[in-house]
């Protein structure tokens, strides 16, 4: 995608990657709208970022959705970027199904079938226009996994198959599927997670990628440096020590 001019949809934007990310792509000549569920959040950030756009939504409730759509379509009918950030992290014991079970539901719900239903609301109001993109958000741990969170490893790897697939059908389109794969980032997808020192620091990550979309804006995938050790372990042939490495430094490294 380009740097600059397009009209930009993120849930998922209340805070973190998907904030900082709105505000960079704000800052390079954007049109930039946010979603979420915390309202408070949504009302703090229209009044703070006069520019931006706001719309509630819950990415795991189908009605919340289309609804959302509706409201970004006629308000933004010239939207070309579709960034599904939305996603939630929870640690999981997979000894007993108290443990997991209600975590792993919710992790598919959200992290899975959201973007699903997300591309479905809005691929076709894409291919309308000259040029469009849709932007996953996977993780480094689609490619190796931490040990304390399985489902959430399980459905940021869907969601790079999903891209890879629909990246395929969707070459006869304009519309091009980009994936972005961060390393750990400093923000409160879990507990202790922004001051986790094994992360990489938001605004160092969002820059890093800002200059990637800027130098290659054709990219199929967004990866900062710090992503490469995760995500090419098993093509460098060095998996097991990866996967090693990454459970022995901090349990709640993303
Ligand atoms: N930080 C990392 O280390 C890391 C690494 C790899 C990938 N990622 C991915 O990056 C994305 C953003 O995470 P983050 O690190 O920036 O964490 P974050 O600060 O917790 O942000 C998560 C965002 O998702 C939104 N969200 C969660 N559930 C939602 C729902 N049902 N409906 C609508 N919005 C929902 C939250 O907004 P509301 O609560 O207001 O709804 C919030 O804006 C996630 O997909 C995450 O898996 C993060």
């Amino acid at each position: 995608m380009q740097i600059s001019g397009n009209t930009v949809f993120i849930p998922g934007a209340t805070s973190g990657i998907g904030l900082a990310l709105a505000l960079a792509l704000r800052d390079r000549g954007n049109t930039v709208v946010v979603g979420g569920r915390r309202t408070e959040l949504l009302e703090r950030i229209a009044a703070e970022h006069p520019g931006l756009g706001t719309v509630r939504i819950d990415t795991a409730d189908p009605a919340s959705i289309e609804t959302a759509a509706e409201d970004v379509l006629a308000r933004y009918p010239e939207l070309d970027v579709l960034v599904a950030m939305a996603g939630i992290m929870r640690a999981e014991d997979w000894h007993r199904p108290e443990g997991f079970l209600e975590t792993a539901e919710a992790t598919v719900t959200t992290n899975v079938l959201g973007p699903i239903r997300l591309i479905a609301a809005f691929v076709e109001h894409l291919q309308t226009r000259p040029e469009a993109t849709i932007m996953t958000v996977s993780s480094g741990l689609a490619f190796t996994p931490l040990k304390v969170t399985p489902t959430y490893n399980a459905s940021k790897a869907a969601i790079h198959m999903l891209s890879e697939s629909i990246r395929l059908q969707l070459a006869d389109t304009a519309v091009r599927v980009v994936e972005l794969e961060p390393p750990a980032v400093r923000t409160a997808l879990m507990p202790g997670h922004e001051d986790n020192e094994h992360a990489m620091p938001l605004d160092e990550f969002v820059a890093e990628v800002m200059g990637l979309i800027e130098s290659r804006p054709d990219a199929a995938e967004i990866q900062v440096e710090r992503v490469k050790f995760l995500r090419y372990g098993e093509a460098r042939g060095d998996y097991d020590q990866v996967v090693a490495a990454l459970n022995a430094a901090d349990p709640h490294n993303s």
